[in-house]
């Protein structure tokens, strides 16, 4: 699988250590305010399972995001194929999660532009989507 290296971040595959803070992260109302809801434990560790056997199985998805000597785990930044209906489906989204405490240092930002290299260079892609709800400054940004 491939892992994507900033100054700051490693982007890699998820952990089972993963699991307890990516739960926490998606219990924080904050972190899930432009969600339909929080996710229970078990939500959150199905989310951990189909992201991890699908970068097993393509190399890429939604990486976890560790910040090289401040956090091992502050959440997700990658690539995923929206499984829904839509006038700009099938495609190739790419997204972002982090816990609050780590949002405002452009860690998104980062990872985000490693994602895109990677998306355009090696994948090969012609066209990466993204999409949110207007409201959504955080992630419009
Ligand atoms: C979307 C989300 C990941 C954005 O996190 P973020 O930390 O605001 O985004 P960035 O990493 O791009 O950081 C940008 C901020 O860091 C600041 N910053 C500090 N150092 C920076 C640097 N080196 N590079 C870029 N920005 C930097 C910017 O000024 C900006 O601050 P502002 O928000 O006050 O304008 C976060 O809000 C989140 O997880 N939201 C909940 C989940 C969600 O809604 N996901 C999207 C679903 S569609």
């Amino acid at each position: 699988m491939t892992v994507l290296r900033t100054e700051r971040l490693l982007l890699r595959q998820w952990r089972d250590e993963d699991r307890e803070p990516w739960a926490a992260l998606n219990a924080d109302p904050e972190v899930m305010r432009h969600f339909p809801s929080t996710l229970t434990r078990e939500q959150s560790d199905d989310f951990v399972d189909r992201h991890r056997s699908l970068i097993d199985a393509r190399g890429w998805g939604l990486w976890a995001v560790e910040v090289l000597g401040v956090a091992p785990f502050i959440g997700f930044v990658g690539l995923n194929e929206p499984g829904f209906d839509a006038d700009f489906t099938p495609c190739v989204e790419i997204g972002w999660r982090l816990d609050a405490a780590h949002w405002g240092r452009g860690y998104a930002t980062d990872g985000a532009q490693a994602v895109l290299a990677h998306a355009f260079g090696e994948l090969g892609l012609d066209e990466v989507l993204s999409f949110t709800v207007v409201g959504n400054a955080g992630s419009r940004g």
